[in-house]
């Protein structure tokens, strides 16, 4: 057994018996925003310049003749950016810089009206407008007459200039010891950090009008829909590494995406934050029950709902572009168009993934390998975590228990398999390793606030870290990854980012100090939630470089920002084996999939401790339903691989891992969709049902695409689940029963280990694999089985995308099929869904399901394009009206009919 890792110790307050993260009243720039005063700050309206970007005004600040600068730009997508800066700084400050992909093309602004008090913008392409007020600073987002969003509507607009500072010592003693010093010096336990430039805080308030449901703002253990934070802490983004976090928290977990989502039934809105520095985030919905004893109850019904929303960051300009919707699917798109779309991932990667820390040496790794042949139980991917290593010097082995790695990825390669390794951001500060002098001499690790090597603790010790906010630095981490320099590695290794919050063991809150020095000398403060962000996209960078541009990698992170999505998957970090933490995972994932991080999962069973066997099953039940789908286990835990617990259970475990695998057709196209058009494949019930109000706070379920409803399973020895089918009209079938059951209802279904509630849409089409195989590439070799769930007029529709699996011909040399198939009036329809790209795909559909079909069809005709009418021989359900089709043999990629008659 290992030895207990800093990291499991970690859990206990320190040594001084003082918690080892902060709440927000330790944070000096959060009192001092939210005890102001605030001041209102004056449009200087007469100062309007309008150019082909937008329109730009100065701002007087309150108390000073210091003058900001607002900038109001409008893009073509409908997105408004809203950008506050110093007109004068002394030095330029910070501007999140490699987030948004490429700046939209933006719409020409033209004064409409100007009065003494405002002066209103309009633009050609839309129903919307921007009103500028001059006293006190307000901007009216409007839709025609309609006030959406008001930025600075309660005055909490805040905006602290850079000064040149005192020079201080490393302990910040020089600094006057005044009150003025705080400002320039912060101290939290033993931790002192130093200012470069003082006090560079920034704020403001966003009012939505007529909204009282909010989401995003990933990653917290908490719910779905974002609660209102009067009663307790402000939602924090800090990226850090919290082992065993609490549940039903705010506070910082691994990963922050400053993307607040609002929604009503007639229009999604959104708010993106572009800031990497400590930022929290104040939710205030009203009316809420806080007005209960005050507000009549005549006056409480007749007034609108609004949600304040209050962010405050440490540093960085005021950059925030407002979302407009007017429904989810345009909102995913406005978002993905402006921080990137969810990369496609190999199919592999969608696949299930054995991890553990560690699987000891080679012979263990190849024993666990045979135990899933052996069960018959697929899987794609095994994992080596730190313990590898030789002394947890990344890109190296151990070389007692790993003699032989390209040996030991062969051997799997023959199955079609895949290795992933762990390659951490902190290096070993060792004299006499290469790549630790190599990047110390090529000045590629973060400095202190004196210029020194900035050196902090992790697994190896003393260590160094990466600084991969340098284009040089990211550029030299991703030429470690070559064939030629990562001595061991094959095409067919795959990598995870892990600890790259950074975690430091003997950091303030456990990580790296905020005046760290990175690249163009900008403090660590600035850029903290970039840091994990930087380190994906150079591993992404460096796995592609390796193939020479034509594979897509996988790359799993820890940590991660607003456009992670686009370099790879993440998951949520180190949960507990317990019921709760099991249940947490879904809104978890939910939020991250609403913004914009569409390849998320859980630690299948729970990282920290043992899960009992039934917890075991419900969670592989729930995240073969969800998008990245990997069990992991930590050290100090019992092994757990799925066959471990009697036959039941391997049995219930295999049965889920074999769904999955049946469903990955359905999956992959759920990806393309999310690649090409932001769509998430995991979406919250809103998004599809966005007109009734009864599914905007529902996170125990979930839609997977647009067509399948799940409801994992989430509670011990629970008999029966309470499903709720949204949609009056809409019609809903048990995926396992073919049962047709009415939405707009809740569903009482009795349940067994081996149950889990999945529905089909009336309306939609869905594809499946007629087996799993052993792994994704057994798989594609599978027909396909094709089930059309009617609605209430009898139609449906879907599509499915299939490429090679694996490289970029997709996007390169369009070698992709994307097929629509349609039901109407008793006739499917195989076509090409819009541009037909140039894969010859010899997949065939092997049968054909109907579920809701009222009456039994006296024939069913097949009509493949260029060849004659066939009978085709079917069989009638009537207890479920269900009609099969089977022993078909029609390529997907040609055009074909079924009459049903
Ligand atoms: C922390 C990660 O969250 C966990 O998944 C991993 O096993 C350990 N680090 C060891 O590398």
């Amino acid at each position: 057994m290992a030895e207990v890792s800093p990291a499991l110790l970690s859990v206990v307050p320190d040594d001084e018996g003082k918690e080892k993260f902060k709440s927000s009243s330790h944070v000096a720039f959060y009192r001092r925003q939210m005890e102001g005063p605030h001041l209102q700050h004056r449009v200087l309206l007469d100062t309007v310049v309008l150019t082909e970007k937008g329109a730009r005004f100065e701002l007087l600040a309150p108390g000073t003749q210091t003058r900001l600068l607002l900038s109001v730009s409008a893009y073509k997508n409908d997105t408004v950016r809203l950008l506050i800066d110093e007109l004068q700084p002394v030095k330029s400050r910070y501007r999140v810089p490699d987030v948004i992909t490429r700046e939209p093309a933006c719409e020409q602004l033209r004064v409409e009206t100007r009065t003494m008090d405002s002066v209103t913008l309009s633009w050609s392409s839309a129903r919307h407008r921007a009103r500028v007020w001059r006293f006190p600073l307000r901007v009216e987002l409007l839709c025609e007459e309609e006030v959406m969003a008001t930025f600075n509507s309660k005055g909490k607009l805040w905006f602290e200039t850079l000064q040149d500072g005192p020079s201080a010592t490393s302990d910040g003693s020089e600094l006057p010891e005044d009150p003025t010093s705080l400002l320039w010096k912060e101290t939290f336990r033993h931790f002192v950090d130093i200012k470069a430039n003082g006090p560079s805080s920034i704020g403001a308030d966003v009012c939505l009008h007529g909204f009282s449901h909010v989401y995003g703002l990933p990653e917290h253990a908490d719910s779905l829909q974002l609660r209102d934070t009067r009663d307790g802490e402000p939602y924090r983004l800090y990226n850090l590494d919290v082992f065993a976090y609490d549940l039903y928290s705010r506070r910082g977990l691994y990963g922050s995406v400053p993307l607040l989502v609002a929604h009503k039934p007639d229009r999604t809105l959104g708010v993106f934050w572009l800031n990497a520095s400590e930022t929290f985030v104040n939710i205030r919905y009203s009316p809420t029950d806080h007005q209960d004893d005050q507000t009549p109850p005549v006056k409480r019904r007749r007034m609108q709902p609004e949600t304040d929303v209050h962010w405050l960051s440490e540093s960085g300009v005021m950059d925030c572009v407002v979302l407009l919707g007017p429904g989810p699917r345009q909102l995913f798109s406005q978002y993905a168009q402006l921080t990137g779309y969810q990369a496609l991932p190999p199919l592999f990667a969608l696949g299930y993934h054995q991890c553990r820390w560690n699987y000891r040496d080679e012979a263990d790794v190849k024993a666990v390998d045979a135990g899933f042949d052996r069960h018959n139980i697929p899987y794609d991917v095994i994992w080596l975590d730190i313990e590898h290593t030789d002394g947890k010097r990344y890109f190296t082995w151990d070389p007692a228990l790993f003699p032989d790695p390209v040996g030991l990825q062969r051997h799997l390669e023959t199955k079609n398999r895949k290795l992933v390794v762990i390659s951490d951001p902190h290096i070993k500060a060792d004299p006499d390793w290469s790549l630790f002098c190599e990047a110390r001499d090529g000045g590629h690790f973060v400095k202190d606030r004196e210029g020194r090597l900035y050196r902090g603790s992790c697994w190896p010790g003393e260590c160094c870290y990466v600084d991969f906010s340098s284009p040089d630095t990211r550029a030299w981490y991703s030429s470690c990854f070559g064939l030629d320099r990562y001595k061991g590695s094959t095409p067919s290794l795959h990598v995870w980012n892990d600890m790259n919050e950074p975690s430091v063991f003997d950091g303030p809150e456990q990580t790296m100090p905020k005046d760290a020095v990175h690249y163009g000398g900008w403090e660590h403060r600035e850029l903290h939630n970039l840091y994990g962000f930087y380190q994906h996209m150079a591993t992404l960078e460096g796995l592609i470089t390796r193939s020479g541009g034509s594979e897509r990698p996988f790359i799993l992170s820890r940590s991660f920002f607003a456009g992670s999505q686009r370099l790879g998957a993440v998951w949520t970090g180190d949960n507990v084996a317990s019921w709760e933490y099991l249940k947490i995972s879904i809104p978890m994932l939910l939020s991250l999939s609403v913004a914009g991080v569409a390849f998320c999962g859980a630690d299948v069973g729970g990282f920290i401790q043992d899960p009992d066997p039934e917890l075991l099953v419900r969670w592989y039940q729930a995240a073969a339903l969800q998008p990245f789908f990997r069990g992991h286990s930590a050290n100090v835990t019992k092994r757990r691989e799925p066959w471990l617990f009697g036959v039941t259970v391997t049995a219930a475990i295999r049965t889920a891992i074999q769904q999955r695998y049946c469903l990955l057709p359905y999956w992959y196209t759920l990806f393309h969709q999310a690649h090409t058009a932001g769509l998430p494949p995991l979406r919250p019930l809103w998004v599809e049902f966005s007109r009734d109000p009864s599914t905007f706070a529902v996170d125990h379920q979930y839609m997977i695409g647009g067509a399948l409803l799940a409801c994992p399973v989430t509670e011990a020895a629970l008999r029966e689940a309470q499903v709720y089918l949204p949609g009056c009209g809409e019609l809903w079938y048990d995926v396992h029963s073919a049962k047709a059951y009415e939405g707009g209802a809740t569903l009482s279904l009795p349940l067994t280990l081996d149950t889990v509630p999945v529905f089909q849409r009336g309306g939609s089409v869905v594809c499946r694999s007629t087996g799993s195989g052993s792994c994704t590439a057994e798989l594609r070799q599978l027909p396909l089985s094709v089930t059309v769930a009617l609605n209430s007029q009898g139609a449906a529709d879907g599509e499915l995308y299939l490429d090679d699996g694996h490289s970029f011909s997709y996007r390169d040399r369009k070698a992709f099929c994307l097929r629509s198939f349609s039901l109407m009036s008793g006739r499917l329809l195989c076509r090409p869904a819009g541009e037909d790209g140039a894969f010859d795909c010899d997949t065939v559909v092997h049968s054909v399901t109907v579920v809701g079909l009222k009456n039994k069809p006296s024939t069913v005709t097949v009509h493949v394009s260029g060849a004659k009418e066939t009978r085709a021989a079917f069989e009638y359900t009537e207890s479920c009206c269900r009609l099969t089709v089977s022993g078909l043999n029609l390529r997907v990629a040609t055009d074909w009919d079924i009459q049903i008659d």
